[in-house]
């Protein structure tokens, strides 16, 4: 365990520790381009240069490892030259079109002239131009004169995707960033690359031109897409999602996300339940909650089941089954969902719902054993009534004509189709970036999913739902059914 001391504090660090990474852990900042916690190191930008006892010019902190007895000056004027000669060195070509670039506002190149060079160019000549808009794949553009050949790129494929399907071309101010003749950079992480750019050479399709990255505000959620349940970043503007960011999470996905989950938002732009029908009628939402208060407990008698859905947070689930127990004591509840899909050896799971562990959880904690699907569609003739929650159903057409053939069939659901068409009660519900609850994932995570835009029409959450219901049947949910609600 080497102790060294960085400006004059002492640290102790594991073997192998990069100096770099104990200045991050004392708080103390060593500006850099290449270097990204969750890649291997390459050391070619020079941008984290210090001082050490050990070396009689400035070494690279991100390569150097800590050793017992350093002592590591970050801030000495050698230092900061040496950082303001970087900067004027990387800049030499560079186009500073900041006005038109979507990094501008969160760029670290842009961020570190300000702070260490801060001075017009003394390039006397026509600086080098290279390629802009560059199409590399599906999801991202190239922009040559911004690169700073930093290589996160090709690492991040590399190392993460296990897919290399970037490459660095030509040498000095000529190198650039592309890909093998012929392909293009298109496997499952390959936004992740934008991630990782330091500069706005990378962009993705998705949030190019969009919104300035400066009017956007974070709201730190979970993606939903499948059971890993990747920790995300939705940034807003003007109550809606403009894109989706991998968010740190050291037990679930590290740095990393899936294309197919930050682009799943879209998902939820059209088709959206936004009123509460009966009978394929617009209606007032305290009258459907009313109608169904007064119609459900009658339906007992023959049989009341209840559909949910792994996507419904525990909240959502302990509010709904309380609210039906008491209308319906003898109801009965099964658990559908997305149906499963493919599988990597990265983060994408099979399961393509985020919270079965919850759902499972949270019925056994309540005493419920849930009955099979194909039981319910089995019995859905005789029964008095059938609630389906969610349109995340693989056997969503099955479930619509079980709805069909019941005398009270209700379905909540954020989207259109199928089962909303076949219900005679449908409720609107709110989207994953509008719900708020926990999710538990299927190492059995618990992660917080955070309200990011406000919901659309009338939708509610499944737990607003069911705790107007109880409100109304005059059996008001206990504080613990209640769901944590609000927007934090
Ligand atoms: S495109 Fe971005 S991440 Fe890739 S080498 Fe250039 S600056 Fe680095
Ligand atoms: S791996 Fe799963 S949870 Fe993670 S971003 Fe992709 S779809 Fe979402
Ligand atoms: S961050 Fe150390 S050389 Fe680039």
């Amino acid at each position: 365990m080497p102790t060294l001391t960085i400006d004059g504090r002492e640290i102790t660090v594991e073997p192998g520790t990069r100096i770099i990474e104990a200045a991050d852990r004392l708080g103390i900042d060593i500006p850099r381009f290449c270097y990204h916690p969750g890649l291997p190191v390459a050391g070619n930008c020079r941008m984290c240069l210090v001082d050490t006892n050990r070396s009689p010019k400035p070494v690279a902190s991100c390569w150097d490892p800590c050793q017992d007895g350093h002592v590591v000056v970050t801030n000495s004027p050698r230092v900061l030259e040496a950082r303001r000669a970087v900067l004027e060195y990387i800049l030499l070509n560079h186009p500073v079109d900041c006005p038109i670039c979507d990094q501008a506002g969160e760029c670290d190149l842009q961020d570190l002239y300000f702070a260490h060079d801060h001075q017009p160019s003394r390039h006397p000549f026509h600086k080098h131009h290279k390629d802009k808009a560059r199409v590399l794949g599906p999801q991202i553009i190239y922009d040559a004169e911004r690169c700073i050949n930093c290589t996160r790129c090709i690492r991040v494929c590399e190392e993460v995707a296990k897919a290399p399907q970037l490459v660095q071309v030509q040498r000095g101010e000529r190198a650039y960033i592309d890909v093998f003749p012929g392909t293009q950079l298109d496997h499952p992480y390959s936004m992740c690359t934008a991630d990782v750019c330091p500069v706005g050479a990378l962009t993705t399709r998705d949030f190019r031109f969009k919104c300035r990255a400066w009017l956007t505000h974070g709201i730190q959620t979970v993606c939903g897409e499948c059971s890993r349940g990747c920790g995300i970043r939705a940034d807003v503007y003007r109550n809606a999602v403009q894109r989706l960011v991998p968010r740190h999470n050291p037990d679930v996905n590290q740095y990393w996300a899936c294309d197919a989950g930050r682009l799943a938002y879209h998902r939820f732009e059209t088709g959206r339940v936004s009123a509460v029908r009966i009978g394929g009628a617009a209606a007032d939402y305290a009258k459907g909650v009313r109608d169904v208060a007064e119609a459900l407990p009658g339906a007992d008698a023959r049989g009341v089941v209840v559909v949910l859905t792994p996507w419904m947070t525990c909240e959502d689930v302990g509010a709904v089954v309380a609210a039906v127990r008491s209308a319906a004591p003898g109801a009965t509840f099964a658990v559908g969902g997305a149906a499963p899909g493919i599988q990597d050896d990265i983060l994408v799971r099979a399961d393509k719902n985020p919270n079965r562990n919850g759902v499972a959880k949270v019925l056994a904690d309540l005493g419920v054993t849930p009955v099979a699907l194909d039981a319910v569609l089995s019995q859905a003739p005789s029964l008095g009534a059938l609630i389906v929650c969610g349109a995340e159903q693989a056997k969503a057409e099955a479930l619509a004509g079980a709805l069909a053939a019941v005398p009270l069939s209700i379905v909540l659901a954020a989207l259109e189709g199928p089962l909303t068409a076949a219900a005679r009660f449908v409720f609107p519900t709110t989207s994953p970036y509008e719900a708020d609850g926990t999710w538990v994932n299927e190492s059995g995570v618990t992660q917080r999913v955070r309200r990011a835009v406000e919901p659309v029409g009338d939708a509610k959450g499944f737990e607003v739902w069911a705790s107007d219901l109880a409100d109304r049947l005059g059996t008001p949910l206990a504080a613990r059914d209640r769901a944590i609600g609000g927007n934090p």
